[in-house]
């Protein structure tokens, strides 16, 4: 038996674009407990500019601009994108995979 990671990736796609409408009440119960300990080790505060990797429905990117910092959520499941820009107008969240950024060396000027 082969590694697929195609086959994951989509497999994986397709599963939080389903989960999506019961995230909150469900998954997010063993998630919500742990964000301001993620936020306390990543250091974010005032000002700060903050990648949400995965976002799924926000809650991480909601939690970062209470402490007044800058988040932009990133994220591949289309569901999980509209539900948090419908819980969090404020704040930008894009469609997007993790698996595939861009990397900033590909843009950056050789010194
Ligand atoms: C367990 S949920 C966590 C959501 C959020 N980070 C939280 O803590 O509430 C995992 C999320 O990762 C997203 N995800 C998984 N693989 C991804 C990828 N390659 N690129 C972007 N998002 C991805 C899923 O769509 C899902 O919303």
């Amino acid at each position: 038996m082969t590694f697929d990671p195609k086959a994951v990736r989509d497999f994986e796609h397709a599963g939080w674009q389903q989960a999506a409408a019961h995230y909150t009440t469900t998954f997010a119960h063993a998630t919500r407990g742990f964000i301001d300990d993620l936020l306390d080790a990543a250091g974010v505060g005032t000002g700060m500019r903050v990648l949400d990797l995965a976002c799924g429905p926000g809650h991480v990117a909601s939690a970062a601009t209470e402490r007044r910092a800058l988040p932009v959520g990133l994220e591949f499941s289309s569901a999980m994108i509209a539900l948090a820009r419908g819980d969090y107008p404020g704040i930008l969240f894009a469609g997007g995979d993790a698996e595939a950024l861009p990397s900033p060396r590909a843009h950056s000027t050789p010194l």
